[in-house]
């Protein structure tokens, strides 16, 4: 059995005020947490100061985004290294809000993936369809080709490190979640694949988790399916207390 995968993305939201009393809140209800895997990506500029917050718990910081270089003339970017640095041990790259309003596409995102790997983050990638893409049923050819592009070039072993995130577009902050259902059709054509690139026993560690408006009221039926993993939260994890609950799930 995978460890399940429980990620918050802050996004762009919270002040350093607002993430401290968010932190302190999701520390105190996590307590003892330890057969799920729970990750916060806050804003960059908070990194630092969470993961002093974070140390003593079973909580763990990712990024948001990240640049591929080592170093140099890349105003407003930030490198591999420098995320290390302040204590992160994920990275989320092609969400599809960097892929849409920043225009990342499969090759700037699979560049990221190797430079992750190659200076020691674990990526999660996202993927997913277009609310247009899904009534055209080209769904699983889309995130298949995302899947594709992102791990390609990774060799053996390596692809251990990754979480997919399969996002549909659709059900993006718009309180319209995947049905389980229609979640688990997609996650099994991911892992399928997966298992198409890789040997057996490094393919059957990738997580591949769901995101899209997952709440406290809908997780469970989430992750009573087989190829669900765990999830990747937006607006929920914002609330200490609804984020606390979704980590705590209870498949039905
Ligand atoms: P949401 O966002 O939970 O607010 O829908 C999920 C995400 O974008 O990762």
């Amino acid at each position: 059995m995978l460890t399940p995968l429980i990620a918050g993305n802050w996004k762009m939201n919270t002040t350093l005020h607002e993430g401290v009393e968010l932190v302190m809140g999701l520390r105190e209800r996590l307590k003892g947490v330890d057969s799920v895997e729970v990750v916060i990506a806050p804003p960059f500029t908070m990194l630092q100061h969470i993961s002093h917050l974070i140390a003593d718990s079973p909580i763990k910081l990712a990024a948001q985004n990240v640049f591929w270089e080592k170093k140099g003339a890349y105003t407003g970017e930030v490198s591999v290294e420098m995320l290390k640095d302040t204590g992160c041990k994920y990275a989320i790259i092609g969400h599809s809000e960097r892929r849409e309003i920043f225009k990342e596409t499969d090759e700037t995102v699979n560049k990221k993936a190797m430079a992750l790997l190659r200076d020691g983050l674990k990526p999660i990638v996202c993927v997913g369809e277009t609310l247009a893409e899904r009534e055209q049923g080209v769904t699983l050819k889309k995130v298949k080709a995302q899947v594709k592009a992102a791990l390609s070039g990774v060799s053996g072993g390596a692809v251990r490190e990754f979480a997919v995130a399969y996002e549909p577009i659709w059900a993006i902050g718009t309180g319209k979640n995947a049905t389980s259902a229609e979640a688990e059709e997609v996650h099994g054509a991911i892992r399928e694949l997966i298992f198409e690139m890789f040997d057996a026993e490094f393919a059957k560690e990738v997580r591949v988790i769901y995101g899209g408006s997952v709440k406290p009221d809908n997780i469970d039926s989430l992750m009573a399916e087989p190829n669900i993993d765990g999830a990747l939260v937006g607006g929920a994890s914002l609330k200490a207390a609804d984020f606390a609950r979704i980590v705590m799930f209870q498949p039905v």
